[in-house]
């Protein structure tokens, strides 16, 4: 089965060069909201994902019938407008807060802004979260994000637009392998990213976001501390390259971000060789080294501010712009490329996940019985350690109390 890609080109795309080059795992293709190539039988995740291929299909499943729903769900500018008015009357009724992450589409996180609400990275959706006075907190983001905000604020009632919005680090690292990981390797601290699900975090010492990894993975190196690292490989890599930190790294990844090109952006940079590079650092370690800069989504935001380049190549999830363009109105910003020579889609940086969290299921969020997140009591105060612990750190880190100089 192939699909059409209504926005970059009407002509059926009859193979997968035609979308990624060779060296693009195909799961892209099938992730790609415009592009959509059904090869039942090819093997296309990367093989070192630790993922089991029931795993797998499940994947592929979620993310085909998904892309069925936004294909229905295209609305019309008046039908937007209905479905905006009936989420900030819901919101009201309801003393909730909309609390959505920067790769949310820019209707979602304008409507975040427009009621009071927080548009940021996974750190600041936490804080935010468990600050606010509101007794519903509405997490436009993915699965793991909903789960953070019910561990750190168990009264509240926490609902996502989809239950389903999940993410390929969390899929790839199960709690009970992960369990087992950690066994094998007593004498190292578990340090585990935010994009795990509350039974990893239950395991974890540490939980880090992007924004704080560097701090946390160096304090702890400081230390003399052995690190298990989980569950991204190229955050992880990173992590190891910039402190020196014993780190024993589980082989995890992100979809979107592990196929930027380093390649594609030296073209790219050709055409623009005044623009600076922003990078997030869960992409492979070659698209790190072009980079001008790597940050976590708000690192990023910042340095695009700070830096002097009036032109930005970013190499992260698309929805970012809606915030890059706000901070910095007068710079102009090109998504890096995820596609090689050849391809007909350039980039496909594109969360699938992330994308489900449409305006019709937003305002659909308070009449449906299958969204609210819960967190077992048991899993959820193991969890909540490394999670305080994580923000006690970024607290003093922001006092000067702990950091890097
Ligand atoms: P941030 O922690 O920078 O928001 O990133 C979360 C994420 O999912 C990146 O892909
Ligand atoms: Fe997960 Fe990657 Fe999506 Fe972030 S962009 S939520 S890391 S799959």
């Amino acid at each position: 089965m192939v699909r059409l890609c209504s926005q970059c080109n009407p002509k059926p795309f009859v193979g997968k060069s035609q979308i990624c080059e060779p060296s693009v795992s195909l799961i892209n293709a099938l992730l790609c909201r415009r592009i959509v190539l059904y090869l039942p039988d090819v093997h296309f995740f990367p093989e070192a994902m630790s993922i089991a291929q029931d795993k797998l299909i499940r994947i592929r499943e979620q993310v085909q019938s998904h892309l069925d729903r936004v294909d229905r769900v295209r609305v019309t500018p008046e039908q937007r407008s209905e479905l905006e008015a009936r989420i900030k009357d819901n919101l009201a009724r309801e003393n909730a807060v909309l609390v959505a992450h920067y790769y949310t589409s820019p209707e979602v996180q304008a409507l975040a802004e427009a009621t009071g609400g927080c548009v940021s990275d996974s750190l600041e959706m936490a804080r935010f979260g468990r600050d606010h006075p509101a007794e519903t907190l509405i997490v436009a983001g993915v699965r793991f994000m909903g789960e953070t905000a019910k561990i750190l604020t168990p009264d509240k009632r926490v609902l996502m637009p989809d239950l389903e919005a999940t993410c390929s680090l969390d899929l790839g690292c199960p709690a009970d392998e992960f369990a087992a990981f950690c066994d094998a390797h007593p004498d190292r601290e578990v340090v585990v990213y935010a994009n795990t699900s509350a039974a990893v975090k239950a395991r974890a010492d540490w939980v880090v976001t992007s924004s704080i990894a560097l701090d946390v993975a160096e304090h702890l190196a400081e230390q003399d501390k052995k690190i298990i690292w989980a569950p991204d490989r190229h955050l992880g890599d990173y992590v190891r390259r910039m402190t020196g930190a014993d780190i024993l790294m589980w082989d995890g990844a992100c979809i979107v971000h592990e196929e930027f090109k380093a390649r594609g952006i030296e073209q790219l940079k050709q055409v623009h060789p005044e623009a600076g590079v922003l990078v997030h650092p869960e992409s492979p370690a070659s698209v790190v080294e072009i980079a001008d800069y790597v940050g976590s989504t708000t690192q990023i935001i910042k340095a695009a501010q700070r830096l002097p380049h009036e032109t930005f190549i970013v190499a992260t999830d698309h929805g970012i712009f809606f915030k890059l363009q706000q901070a910095a109105p007068d710079k102009h910003f090109i998504i890096a490329p995820t596609a090689g020579e050849g391809a007909t889609c350039r980039s496909c940086a594109n969360c699938p996940w992330m994308a489900m969290n449409d305006l019709e299921r937003l305002a659909t969020v308070f009449d449906r019985p299958d969204n609210e997140v819960f967190v077992a009591a048991a899993v959820a105060t193991d969890a909540m350690r490394p999670l305080d612990r994580m923000l006690a750190f970024a607290a003093e880190l922001n006092t000067g109390v702990v950091g890097r100089a």
